[in-house]
């Protein structure tokens, strides 16, 4: 008698004080909790969601919800209940109440680790972004223009001259990381550069799939090329921090060493970065550099090959720049760069049509509340640029290309939302900029092309894809 009532006290009675206190909180809350059905049992929205995603088709499908429900409904995604924000005020609100944290999905931290710039907050995300804005800022874009011309033309002269036909995906995302290692860590060998990139494929193959839990693809190549990348790394730290140590590296010559400083530099600070901690931030900001401007440039080359008028205006920009030069072999300026206005706004117009980033969710901290509606803590807040950028009372007729709209100045705050806003919007903005601008610069004023598949699908995984990579035939103009 007494065993059952010690198993009654030490067992049931907290089951049942668990119990009262969720029905209490699902009470309190349900009255408030947005619209919208919790999707199938196990499965949720799910389904709907993820074939949106590979289609392409999200803005249509948050845009029936919006419909039926409102710019904030409640869903279930990827097993946690979860909040689609629809619009730029909604998504204001997601960008920078503090109410939020960004998670990301828990094969995604197994893989590029747990402390990268996307999971803090507060003061340590504000430190970790202001070391890495040391190297993305837009005074340093011009030091580095001169670098990124001489990477792109190498690019082009190892990879596009002498050809009649390439396929374009491989190629942007060679460049991009190529960029990324050259100017942010300062990565002179070729050799290294190009570990990187044959491991970043193999993990750009399976990372995805598995974070969104479809385990069935690529995973253990995944794994391995992970551990590759952690292995160069590690490698790269070491070396690193010894050149430090023995002042033959300053802080300012690469990100890695930056962070390494940081130590040294100011001992009081509660927080250093340990290895592990500045290889997990590597990854990121490879990965968030890498499959991004590759993205943006493949499908400015796929547009202007399919819109005459337009390749014919970024071309007459380019020439114009192209032309005032004193000879063929002096390299791009800043202020060559600044009067790439046009080929910016089809860059922008890319953009708002395809982001390379559908969107992101967060977590709630705390119960918050909007639009008379609680978001409760351990919810996920999910934001889509499509949805926002697709809006017809934002951008009239959005399906239509029309990079003119980006001249008027007074496109409302949140609207465009590709580079995302708020306390996580992209530091690497200006770098995506001048690495688009430079590289349609040669490539438009040295060759034309043809898409040598007609119409080359999309497909998102999650970021957005020719479905054949793009092969193009090329034939040079001089
Ligand atoms: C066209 C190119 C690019 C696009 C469209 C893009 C888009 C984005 C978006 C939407 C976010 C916010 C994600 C969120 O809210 O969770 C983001 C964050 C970030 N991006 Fe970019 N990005 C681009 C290029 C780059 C480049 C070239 C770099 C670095 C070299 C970079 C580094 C980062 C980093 C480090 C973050 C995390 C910021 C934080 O959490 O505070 N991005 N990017």
């Amino acid at each position: 008698m007494t065993t059952l009532l010690v198993i009654i006290v030490a067992f049931f009675l907290p089951m049942l004080f668990l119990l009262a206190r969720t029905t209490r909180r699902r009470r309190t809350c349900a009255s408030k909790l947005p619209p919208g059905p919790m999707g199938i049992p196990i499965l949720g929205d799910n389904l709907g969601f993820l074939l949106a995603l590979w289609t392409d088709r999200l803005a249509e499908w948050a845009g029936r919800r919006v419909d039926k429900y409102g710019p904030v409904s409640k869903l279930s995604l990827f097993g946690a209940p979860t909040v689609l924000l629809a619009g730029p005020a909604a998504s204001k609100f997601v960008f920078t109440s503090d109410a939020f944290v960004s998670e990301q999905l828990k094969p995604f931290k197994r893989m590029i680790g747990e402390r990268t710039i996307t999971q803090l907050a507060g003061g340590e995300h504000r430190r970790l972004r202001g070391a890495i804005a040391q190297f993305l800022r837009l005074d340093m874009m011009k030091k580095y223009v001169g670098r990124v011309d001489e990477e792109v033309r190498h690019h082009i002269a190892a990879n596009w001259a002498g050809r009649d036909r390439v396929t374009v995906v491989p190629l942007a995302k060679s460049l991009s990381l190529d960029l990324i290692g050259s100017l942010v860590y300062d990565i002179d060998s070729r050799d290294v550069r190009n570990r990187l990139k044959r491991d970043f494929v193999d993990i750009m193959d399976g990372l995805w799939a598995d974070g969104i839990g479809l385990p069935f693809l690529n995973l253990n190549r995944t794994t391995r090329a992970c551990a590759r990348v952690r292995g160069t790394l590690t490698e790269i730290v070491r070396a690193r921090r010894e050149a430090h140590e023995q002042g033959r590296r300053s802080s300012k010559e690469d990100l890695i060493t930056y962070l390494i400083s940081l130590e040294s530099r100011d001992p009081a600070e509660d927080h250093v970065f340990v290895d592990d901690e500045i290889i997990d931030i590597s990854m990121l900001v490879m990965l968030a550099g890498y499959d991004t401007s590759s993205v943006l440039i493949t499908f400015m080359i796929r547009h202007l090959a399919n819109d005459p008028p337009t390749r014919a205006a970024v071309v007459r920009e380019q020439e114009e720049i192209a032309n005032s030069k004193a000879s063929k072999e002096d390299p791009l300026t800043w202020d060559d760069v600044a009067k790439m206005k046009y080929t910016w706004r089809v860059a922008m117009e890319i953009l708002r049509m395809i982001p390379p980033l559908f969107g992101a969710r967060r977590t709630a901290v705390r119960d918050v509340e909007y639009d008379g509606y609680t978001i409760p803590k351990g919810w996920n807040a999910l934001w889509l640029a499509s949805v926002t950028q697709m809006d017809a009372t934002i951008f009239p007729e959005p399906a239509k290309f029309d990079p003119t709209r980006f001249e008027n100045p007074s496109i409302p705050a949140y609207s465009f939302q590709a580079f995302g806003g708020g306390l996580h919007a992209c530091p690497g903005n200006e770098f995506a900029r001048l690495e688009t601008l430079v590289t349609m610069h040669y490539l438009v004023t040295r060759f034309d092309w043809k898409l040598c598949c007609k119409p080359d699908g999309l497909r998102r995984n999650p970021s957005p894809s020719p479905t054949k990579g793009l092969p193009i035939r090329l034939e040079p103009r001089i």
